[in-house]
């Protein structure tokens, strides 16, 4: 059946040519005769320095050339040009691309649109482009094309969580790597969970030297099984900004996750009055779940969060400033005669709307700062805060009630963008997961946009992105084998156009893109003919 998708295409001149594997798949592509070989003599002509490095920089380490980056220039040349007058059809992010034989010609309105024409130039170039030491013996011929390309997403991003496993800068660094050449653009980065507060906050030093240590972690949830191994680990605001730097050099945002009123038992572990029982200490979260132990709403905790957002806000220049919001029980709420006399006192019914009110009081910390909250599907409890975007991620009916009162939502729902879900629905011979059933043709198949939405309630969907959740992914190498292939589907869910998508098509391409992850050293799992099937089975 995937024959019918050979990479065959017909040239004006009656010729055949191979159609080169962009992924994710480019808006218009067309293969041509023309080919452009690059030597050692090639040179980068360009009036953007940034992105300019960033081509020399990465095709430096496999073709052992160092290109010359100059101002002008004719042949034998990669050309990236931002254009003075704005094409129309190119947006803010794309980008065209054409190959003739002695250059390449990249244009963009924007830098961002150059770096993913960079980033297609690389797919052109044999996989070997992407190794990290010198490739013997590799013609460098980019393969003929005309290409124009824009994203149908805006947001188009992957989220780890670092909470419940820390993962090492380098690690963080790699993924936001293999992000952009993907052409996603938002690392939404999970920092703070029962199980670990992972980010040095200046002002509350032992956020980190309590909270980002643990005693134990569980290696299975039924039957529990502990792995008896302390854990731990934390960004320095010094490794914050060189993360931020490295991705903003690639065109990523970062987006901070610092959760509350839920997921805060390792905060509460370091100061236990913000909890419901100030006589209480609790250790850091052992156990993976949803807990019990959250923050009490006394005004002291409200400043103290607003204090902790300050200090995130000066180190994330992003617009978007993610609070969680999700999974909060209100059974301590509930017991709490504090927490009660103050809804009595602010006039609020019920704790679901002590929830929105807590919700609330960051909306407006943050949007003083000018920045926009972002939190889960939960803060639309008890009514969104105003300027509040929500992540999706239980069921469509709060994306149709967000975009129903004019409010942006970014797609996460669980049935398709849960990379920690088994990829395959045979479980045996697969590392230990959280559970579900996510093969890679169902990942491919995520539709962003609701079919009951109105074309105006449609433009509120500012785009989608997949989820890494670590409670069962201890490491990098392993964060890699659940996240790819099925970051490739997503990236073309939210670059490719919809007209665009195909799965047939995407899924024959592939081991041609593999070749480049190989080439990178990540460790994706492996195609076989179970990764596509077994939709049938959700959880
Ligand atoms: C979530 O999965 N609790 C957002």
């Amino acid at each position: 059946m995937f024959a019918a998708f050979a990479s065959l295409a017909v040239l004006a001149s009656g010729q055949t040519a191979e159609m080169p594997v962009v992924v994710p798949q480019p808006l218009a592509m067309k293969a041509t005769s023309a080919n452009f070989t690059l030597n050692e003599k090639t040179v980068i002509v360009t009036g953007t320095p940034g992105v300019g490095r960033y081509l020399q920089e990465s095709l430096r380490p496999a073709t052992g050339y160092h290109f010359e980056m100059k101002s002008r220039g004719a042949g034998n040349a990669i050309h990236l040009h931002l254009l003075g007058k704005k094409a129309q059809d190119l947006g803010d992010e794309g980008y065209k691309l054409g190959v003739k034989a002695d250059r390449v010609d990249i244009e963009a309105n924007s830098e961002a649109g150059l770096f993913y024409g960079v980033q297609t130039l690389r797919q052109l170039l044999p996989a070997d482009i992407f190794r990290r030491a010198k490739a013997e013996g590799v013609d460098w011929t980019v393969a003929g094309v005309e290409i124009t390309d824009v994203p149908r997403f805006r947001w188009r991003g992957g989220m780890l969580d670092c909470g419940r496993h820390f993962m090492p800068k380098e690690f963080v660094m790699k993924f936001i790597d293999l992000l952009s050449i993907h052409k996603l653009n938002t690392f939404h980065w999970h920092l703070t969970d029962d199980q670990g507060w992972r980010i040095e906050i200046k002002r509350y030093p032992k956020l980190t030297e309590v909270g980002a240590w643990r005693s134990n972690s569980m290696k299975k949830y039924s039957p529990a099984e502990y792995t008896n191994e302390p854990h731990g680990g934390f960004y320095t605001q010094e490794d914050v900004r060189e993360i931020v730097a490295y991705a903003k050099q690639r065109f990523v945002n970062v987006v901070p996750e610092i959760e509350m009123p839920g997921h805060s038992q390792a905060a509460i572990a370091a100061y236990p009055w913000l909890g419901n029982d100030p006589t209480k200490q609790l250790e850091v979260g052992t156990k993976w779940g949803v807990i019990e132990n959250v923050f009490n709403t006394d005004d002291s905790t409200i400043d103290f969060l607003q204090n902790v957002l300050g200090e995130v806000i000066d180190l994330f220049p992003g617009q978007f400033i993610h609070i969680g919001g999700d999974e909060c029980p209100k059974v301590q709420w509930k017991a709490s005669e504090k927490v009660q006399a103050k809804m009595k006192e602010l006039g609020v019914k019920d704790e679901h709307a002590m929830q929105s009110w807590f919700i609330g009081k960051m909306d407006k910390f943050i949007a003083a700062k000018g920045r926009r909250l972002i939190g889960w599907s939960e803060i639309l409890e008890g009514g969104l805060a105003e300027k509040a975007a929500l992540m999706v991620w239980l069921g469509n009916e709060g994306a149709m009630e967000a975009v129903g009162s004019g409010h942006d939502v970014v797609m996460a729902q669980t049935t398709h963008t849960y990379f920690d879900y088994y990829q395959v629905k045979d479980r045996t011979k697969e590392p230990w997961s959280i559970g579900g059933n996510l093969p890679l043709n169902k990942a491919y198949s995520y539709e962003p946009i609701l079919p009951q939405m109105t074309a105006e309630q449609s433009k509120h969907v500012l785009g989608v992105q997949f989820q890494l959740w670590s409670e069962y992914i201890p490491d990098g190498k392993h964060a890699e084998y659940m996240a790819f292939p099925r970051a490739c589907a997503l990236s073309e869910v939210a670059w490719s156009s919809k007209d665009s998508r195909n799965f047939e098509r995407f899924h024959a391409g592939l081991p041609k893109h593999l070749a480049r992850l190989r080439a990178l050293d990540v460790n994706f799992r492996n195609l076989d003919p179970l990764t596509v099937g077994g939709t049938e089975e959700e959880e």
